[in-house]
C-alpha cells in the first residue's frame, strides 16, 4: 500500500482550485505516494482541516463566496493551523504575488519551512525576493523549496535550464515571459493601436483590469529575478535590472519593423560573464532568424545560450490556472519521489 502524503493549500483561488481538481482526477496516478489534501486556508474563503484528507468532491465544488469554506470547516482563514497540522507534509502556496517586496508570501513559505514542511509555490513575488533565503532555510530544515510554476507556469523551464546543461556555463538567457504584452504587440502588428489592443486583451481575459505590472515590464522583471537566482544563484534586486515596458512602442514603429521583416517583442535578457550578471527587460526588434521571432500570442519562450551547444529554446504556455497548477502538481510528485527514495 502507498504511504500517504498530506498537502496543505494556502490560497484557494484559480491555481490551487485547479490543483485540487488535478489531484481529484489523478488519484490513481504515477505518484509513489497517495496524495491527500489535508488542509486549505484562504483569506477570503476561510479554512478547513482534516488530517485524514478532505472530501475532494466537496472541496472542488466550494463556491467563491466569502467564508465558503465553512461548509467543510470555518469561515475565517487560518494559514498557521494548516501549516502546523501533523498530517501536512507539503504546503502548496498560491496566495497573492506582491511584486514590491514578496510579502506576505515570503513569511508564509518561511513559516512552513521552519515547521519542516516541504513547500511548492507559484507566487512570483515570494520567489523573486525570497528564493535565496527560503532555499537556504529549506536546506537547513532538510525539506524542499520548489517554484517551477513561478516562471512560464506549467512549462518546465526552470527544471530544463537547471538540469539539462551539465558541464557548461550558461552564458545568456533570453525570453518572452509575458503573454499579455506579446499578445498586444501581435495585435498591433495586425493594425490595432496600443489602447485598442490592450482593451481587447482585457476583454478576452488576457490582461488584468490594472495592467500596469504586465505593460510596464514589472511582471517580467520579477521573472528575471527568479531566473537569475535559479540559474546563477544571484539574488538581484529590482534596481539591478534595467526595466522598460511596451507602453512607449507605437503602431508606426511596429509597421516600420514589419516592413523590414522584423517584430517588436518584450524581451527579458540575463547575461552571465562568469563574474558578473547583467539583466534587463526591454522592447526589442527581433529579426526573422531570431528564435523569439516566431513566438505568437500568449505563448512564452526561453532561449538558453550555453557552451558548444549555442542556443536552445523551450516554448509553451506562460499562464493559466490549470497550466500553473500542473507545475505545483509536478513539484509535488518530484518531492514525493525524493521522500520515497530516502525511506
Ligand atoms: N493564474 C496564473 O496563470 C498564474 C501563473 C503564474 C503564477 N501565478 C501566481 O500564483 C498565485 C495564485 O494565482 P491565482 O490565479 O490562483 O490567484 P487568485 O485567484 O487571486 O487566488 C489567490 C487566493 O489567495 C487568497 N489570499 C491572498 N492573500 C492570502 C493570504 N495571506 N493567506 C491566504 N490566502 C490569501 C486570495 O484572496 P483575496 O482574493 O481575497 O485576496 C485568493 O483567494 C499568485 O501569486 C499568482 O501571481 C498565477
Amino acid at each position: 500500500m502507498k504511504r500517504a502524503l498530506g498537502i496543505g493549500l494556502l490560497g484557494f483561488g484559480g491555481v490551487n482550485r485547479a490543483l485540487a481538481e488535478l489531484i481529484q482526477q489523478h488519484q490513481a496516478n504515477q505518484s509513489p505516494m497517495d496524495l491527500k489534501i489535508v488542509g486549505v486556508s484562504d483569506i477570503y474563503l476561510g479554512y478547513a482541516l482534516d488530517p485524514d484528507g478532505l472530501d475532494l468532491d466537496a472541496l472542488v465544488q466550494i463556491s467563491c463566496e466569502r467564508g465558503a469554506l465553512s461548509v467543510l470547516g470555518d469561515p475565517e482563514p487560518n494559514n498557521d493551523a494548516v501549516i502546523r497540522s501533523a498530517g501536512c507534509d507539503i504546503v502548496a502556496e498560491a496566495t497573492f504575488s506582491n511584486m514590491e517586496d514578496g510579502e506576505p508570501g515570503i513569511s508564509i513559505c518561511s513559516a512552513a519551512i521552519s515547521q519542516a514542511k516541504h513547500v511548492t509555490t507559484t507566487n512570483k513575488g515570494s520567489v523573486a525576493y525570497g528564493a535565496q533565503v527560503l532555499s537556504t532555510l529549506a536546506k537547513e530544515n532538510n525539506v524542499c523549496f520548489e517554484y517551477e510554476g513561478s516562471v512560464m507556469s506549467g512549462t518546465p523551464v526552470l527544471g530544463w535550464a537547471r538540469n539539462c546543461f551539465p558541464g557548461v556555463r550558461i552564458e545568456e538567457v533570453e525570453g518572452i515571459l509575458n503573454g499579455t504584452t506579446n499578445y498586444i504587440l501581435g495585435r498591433m502588428e495586425q493594425g490595432l493601436e496600443f489602447d485598442q489592443a490592450l482593451e481587447e486583451a482585457q476583454a478576452n481575459g488576457f490582461a488584468e483590469a490594472d495592467p500596469t505590472s504586465d505593460i510596464e515590464g514589472y511582471d517580467v522583471r520579477a521573472k528575471v529575478m527568479i531566473l537569475a537566482q535559479a540559474l546563477f544563484g544571484a539574488q538581484l534586486q529590482k534596481s539591478d535590472i534595467t526595466c522598460q515596458g511596451i507602453s512607449s512602442v507605437t503602431a508606426s514603429q511596429i509597421e516600420r519593423a514589419s516592413a523590414q521583416k522584423e517584430r517588436w517583442k518584450l524581451v527579458a535578457r540575463i547575461e552571465n560573464s562568469g563574474e558578473k550578471i547583467i539583466a534587463e527587460v526591454a522592447p526589442k526588434r527581433v529579426s526573422e532568424g531570431d528564435p523569439l521571432y516566431g513566438i505568437n500570442g500568449a505563448t512564452n519562450a526561453l532561449s538558453v545560450k550555453a557552451g558548444p551547444l549555442g542556443s536552445a529554446m523551450v516554448c509553451g504556455p506562460g499562464a493559466g490556472r490549470l497550466e500553473t497548477a500542473y507545475a505545483l502538481y509536478a513539484d509535488i510528485l518530484k518531492i514525493a519521489k525524493q521522500i520515497e527514495s530516502k525511506r
